[in-house]
């Protein structure tokens, strides 16, 4: 269980909080002694659960760190945590998402230039968690937050748990093959929504 030293209720007024690159969660509110403090505490989580998901995919780098987050533009991380542990500080897991501009090849092998196309770029429940139905919480979350839909994903290097996962809820079958990193399925390019 990922546990940590200080009460993450002042972070988790909420089970799921998104953050992005000022490392304070979307509710956050208060003045900059607190923000100091909260973003250090996000700092810490996100360090640690970035490590446990990079160990968890065999990674030798972490994909998600407090420092990326900084510095990134267009990504989220969506945090999980169990606040109705009566200890009140156990975080479940981790959904960071981003969009990036890719060059893809669609279903005919033609390349496409796809602005701020969405990417799914890490996804992590702790082992103690894993397949009770809190991935599919968060992602469910994710989607309506973002307003996506999963069909028009490209997921980075999704792992085989990850794949069957997108199979089982969300019919996600068919990949649309590509030469870089990126996983696609058909359906993705349905509508000329994401294309220039
Ligand atoms: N073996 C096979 N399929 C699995 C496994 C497993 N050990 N674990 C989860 N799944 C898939 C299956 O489809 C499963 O359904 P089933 O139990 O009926 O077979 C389904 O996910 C379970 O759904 P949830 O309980 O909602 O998913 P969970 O909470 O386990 O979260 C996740 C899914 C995030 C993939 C989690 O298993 C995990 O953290 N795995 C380790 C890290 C990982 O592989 N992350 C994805 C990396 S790729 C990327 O991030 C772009």
């Amino acid at each position: 269980m990922a546990k940590f030293k200080f009460d993450i209720r002042c972070i988790f007024t909420q089970p799921v909080v998104k953050i992005s690159s000022n490392l304070l969660p979307h509710t956050f509110r208060g003045d900059r002694r607190m923000a100091m403090d909260v973003s250090s505490k996000v700092s810490e989580i996100l360090d640690r659960l970035g490590e446990l998901s990079a160990v968890a995919q065999k990674l030798t780098k972490p994909i998600t760190s407090a420092q990326k987050l900084r510095v990134s533009e267009n990504q989220t991380v969506y945090l999980m945590a169990d606040i109705n542990d009566y200890d009140g500080d156990t975080i479940i897991g981790l959904l960071k998402v981003g969009t990036k501009n890719l060059y893809l090849f669609d279903s005919l092998g033609q390349t496409k230039k796809i602005d701020k196309a969405r990417c799914i770029l890490d996804f992590y429940i702790h082992e103690s968690r894993q397949r009770s139905g809190l991935g599919k919480k968060l992602f469910d979350i994710m989607l309506a937050e973002e307003k996506w839909t999963p069909i028009k994903c490209s997921v980075d290097r999704p792992s085989e748990k990850l794949v069957r996962f997108l199979k089982k809820y969300y019919g996600l079958e068919n990949i649309i093959p590509q030469t870089n990193k990126f996983v696609l399925y058909e359906g993705f390019f349905d509508d000329a929504e994401q294309e220039d």
